[in-house]
């Protein structure tokens, strides 16, 4: 665009120097429109693969018409039922466009220039970027059997480390650590370390070994943030919300560098409805785990292997290559997945589970094109 201003690379923040941005899921319509293909199976954002719960639909139709006016910039009543439904104080609760958004706080609140981070990788790519574009450098220590090492990240814990993250599960392999494991990080993480529990996918594991951190953690005083969002089962990705469990003194200082508004009217109210629907989440729950499994067993009959051990709404492959080209074919057939390069793990596609019959046409795609990688 000639004639339009040349910004100096020098006035850009020196942070943001080799950040790649964070790359999003294609949407169905740009599919559509780019391949010409009627039907578009999106598989490869995690999303829930139904709508909003019912009670939350009313909400949202029941919002809309006060949408000129700004939101409850405190979100009183959805703060006041999470801590309600966790038994925890108000003042222990904060909200936040999305998970997302409260890693983007977290990191504005603990971390100064030259700090550290500590996450495994390949893991969800939200720490990382957050920590470097604030002048912090990540340690990222390399996953053992696709699950977190634990053990390997306190070791690499160091006295600039502020944060370290717990992805559980882990996105994208979609593996969590055991319950004996989180116990075993918090009786020896030092005090000068908070750790964020990232349970973005917490209701639909029902894995007896799989903890609580607000009930087996929080409570006990640890020094701990543990995110929850509304954008999986509760099928609420497209409005932005989720929330934190925290210490006060955090909640207070995440207020401080939260955007003032940045949860909408709808989405608070969305919210709250779906906290009530408990046969709901329950019946997603198993139509989830019903899916994996058919999903897992749709991948092996087309050759392919996902990674064992996998407890949420997707599934990661290793398909020995870079996994670009086989996205690329399979985006021919008209289903969407996810490619993990930047999650680290540039070899890799990661799957999330979709109704029965998404996964039929996921079947069918597989069966069109060669899947003799791996
Ligand atoms: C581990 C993890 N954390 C956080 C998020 C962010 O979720 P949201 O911002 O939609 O609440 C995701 C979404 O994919 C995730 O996988």
């Amino acid at each position: 665009m000639a004639g339009r201003g040349e910004i100096p690379r020098s006035l850009f923040s020196t942070a943001l120097e080799g950040i790649v941005p964070y790359e999003a899921g294609k949407p169905v319509e740009e599919v559509q429109r780019e391949l010409g293909i009627e039907r578009v199976v999106k598989l490869a954002s995690n999303e829930g693969p139904y709508g909003p719960f019912p009670a939350a639909l009313e909400a949202i139709n029941g919002a809309a018409e006060e949408l000129n006016r700004y939101p409850d910039g405190g979100a009183y009543r959805l703060r006041a039922g999470l801590a309600e439904r966790h038994d925890v104080a108000f003042e222990e609760v904060i909200t936040g466009a999305g998970a997302d958004g409260l890693i983007d706080c977290l990191s504005q609140v603990f971390l100064d220039r030259g700090d550290e981070i500590v996450c495994g990788w390949p893991s969800f790519v939200s720490y990382v970027i957050d920590a470097r574009k604030l002048g912090a450098t990540p340690r990222l220590v390399p996953l053992r059997d696709h699950r977190y090492d634990l053990e390997a990240m306190l070791a690499a814990i160091g006295p600039r480390t502020k944060l370290a993250y717990v992805c559980l599960p882990n996105n994208p392999t979609g593996t969590m650590s055991t319950r004996a494991e989180l116990d075993a990080w918090f009786e020896h993480v030092p005090e000068h370390v908070v750790t964020v529990v990232d349970q973005a996918y917490f209701e639909y594991i029902d894995d007896p070994d799989y903890a609580d951190a607000v009930q087996e953690h929080f409570k006990q005083g640890r020094n701990v943030v543990v995110l929850r969002t509304f954008s999986k089962i509760y099928g609420l990705a497209g409005l932005r919300v989720g929330y934190a469990v925290a210490p006060a003194a955090v909640v207070t200082e995440i207020s401080k560098v939260r955007r003032a508004f940045d949860v909408s009217t709808p989405a608070q109210e969305a919210a709250l409805a779906s906290l009530a629907d408990v046969d709901e989440l329950r019946r997603r729950r198993d139509l989830n785990a019903t899916g994996r499994a058919e999903l897992e067993r749709v991948l092996r009959e087309h050759g392919l292997e996902p990674v064992e051990g996998a407890v949420a709404n997707f599934v990661l492959v290793e398909l020995g290559e870079d996994s670009r080209p086989f996205e690329e074919r399979l985006l021919r057939e008209g289903v969407i997945v996810r490619p993990t390069h930047g999650f680290g793990a540039p070899e890799a596609i990661r799957v999330t589970v979709g109704t029965p019959d998404e996964l039929r046409f996921l079947s069918e795609a597989l069966g069109r094109v060669a899947t003799t990688v791996a």
